[in-house]
């Protein structure tokens, strides 16, 4: 798939000096020029394809260059910056963690690794009883696959089958890329698991409410399993599911009937159910986890991203008898529970807890959607629909000459609101999604969801 390519040809663009917002340089800057030079040169074109601006420091709801511009940041780095970028409490315990010498201690123990767990059981739900501390978002899924089949295994033998969705993000490794069962991005490795079955993901688009008659989801799921069952799948094989808690690149929800459905199905066939909180988890959706809009509840968990809000960590949590399925020794990882990662996300937890940002999302998150709702019905050749709860939206761009989803028209509005200050989550398909630090404040939100407004107009302009 050939992507939208930025500009790198310095464009000079208008002046821009608000309370949050400055441009006063062309875009991309002429002197940054050399960094993407350098990184085209010596690194793989696999990191490449972000928007051209070199951050040279982030703080709170603010990404700055060293030439004196200032963004508005709508990305939270992909929802990792839920507390805000340098958040002044993680960066404190940081610095407690440089100064005190301790850095690493790999898998030996350490006071703040035991602090850190303790604080993340207290206040996570009454199931997550146990922990395990992994680096990168895609080790905690593969992780999450591991103690599944473990734990099917040890009823029967067979047990390993893993029911997941189709284009759901898990991350890169090999494992994670078979469950979003794409087989462009899986193509790499050759073959799929013959036990692991990716089902259609249920896009609300797919069906048409009927006058009257809400659509049957829950119905729509037993449909999808019992195709399985036709191709000759033994349910009784099947160990687990995975669910990415919404799909990513469109913030799009399962229908709640879908996954009640799935909860009661994996509980009749002794199925455990692990919900993917890597990108959604921490407030982001106005609930601590995404899973609980859903009004079930999993047996394991993954998280990562916002659960440090700064530095690598991520984990799975669950129940005790599960986490403590792989023997002494056998599952970890050289960088798990790093002092610095648990330090930094010990701060994260308590800046959450203080800050209210649970609720700040949820309510901050009204203000976001009333916006865009109104968006939509004022461009609606533009936006075929707004996706997303609480912080959290993503927006999904049409082109109105043709009334197709189009991602380059959807690149096109992302590269004009840099060019204004405001940066957007690029996703490089048919959506854009916006995730603000939870801190932001209700102006910086507002002034930013109007340079997004600005954008559209801006190039729509430009096209007709
Ligand atoms: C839902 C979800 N799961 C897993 C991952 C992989 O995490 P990481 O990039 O830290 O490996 C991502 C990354 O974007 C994600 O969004």
């Amino acid at each position: 798939m050939t992507g939208y390519n930025f500009i790198y040809v310095p464009q000079k663009v208008s002046f821009v000096q608000t309370k949050y917002r400055t441009i006063k340089t062309k875009i991309p800057v002429p002197e940054s020029l050399v960094v993407f030079k350098d990184l085209k040169e010596y690194e793989s074109r696999s990191m490449h394809g972000q928007l051209p601006i070199v951050w040279d420091r982030a703080e709170d709801f603010q990404v700055f260059d060293k030439y004196g511009n200032c963004w508005i940041d709508f990305t939270s780095t992909i929802f990792l910056a839920n507390i805000g970028h340098s958040n002044p409490m993680v960066i404190k315990a940081l610095q407690k963690q440089l100064n005190h010498k301790l850095v690493h201690t790999y898998t030996f123990a350490h006071e703040i690794r035991a602090k850190f767990l303790k604080k993340l059981i207290e206040i996570t739900p009454r199931f997550c009883e146990k922990a395990f501390l992994l680096s990168a978002g895609t080790e905690a899924t593969e992780c999450a696959v591991k103690l599944m089949r473990m734990h099917g295994q040890a009823i029967k033998p067979s047990k390993i089958g893993i029911i997941s969705f189709q284009g759901s993000m898990h991350g890169r490794t090999m494992g994670a890329e078979m469950l979003k069962g794409d087989l462009g991005t899986s193509a790499w490795i050759g073959y799929m698991d013959p036990n692991m079955y990716p089902l259609p993901f249920p896009y609300p688009w797919l069906v048409e409410e009927s006058a009257g008659y809400p659509y049957d989801w829950a119905e729509h799921f037993r449909k999808d399993i019992e195709t399985l069952h036709k191709k000759g799948v033994n349910f009784d094989d099947i160990c687990g599911f995975m669910i990415e808690s919404y799909q990513g690149w469109g913030a799009i929800f399962y229908p709640k009937a879908n996954i009640q459905a799935l909860a009661i199905f994996a509980r009749e066939h002794g199925i455990l159910v692990t919900f993917d909180e890597i990108q959604g988890g921490f407030g982001r959706s106005g609930k601590l986890f995404v899973y609980q809009h859903y009004d079930v509840e999993p047996d394991l968990i993954c998280l990562g991203k916002a659960l440090s809000g700064s530095l690598p960590l991520s984990a799975v949590i669950g129940r005790r008898e599960i986490m403590d399925l792989p023997e002494t020794g056998s599952m970890s990882s050289t960088h798990s529970a790093n002092p610095l990662c648990c330090a930094a996300a010990l701060a994260n937890i308590e800046e959450i807890a203080a800050k209210n940002l649970i609720e700040e999302s949820a309510q901050k998150g009204e203000i976001l959607h009333s916006y865009l709702d109104k968006l939509k019905d004022k461009y609606p050749d533009h936006i075929s629909c707004i996706l997303g709860k609480g912080l959290l939206a993503a927006i999904i761009v049409t082109n109105p000459k043709n009334h197709k989803q189009d991602r380059f028209l959807a690149s096109r509005i992302c590269e004009k609101a840099m060019q204004k200050g405001l940066l957007l989550v690029h996703t490089g398909r048919e959506s854009i999604k916006i995730g603000p630090p939870l801190t932001i404040s209700e102006d910086a939100l507002d002034e930013g969801l109007a340079v997004f407004e600005e954008s559209i107009c801006d190039v729509d302009r430009e096209e007709s």
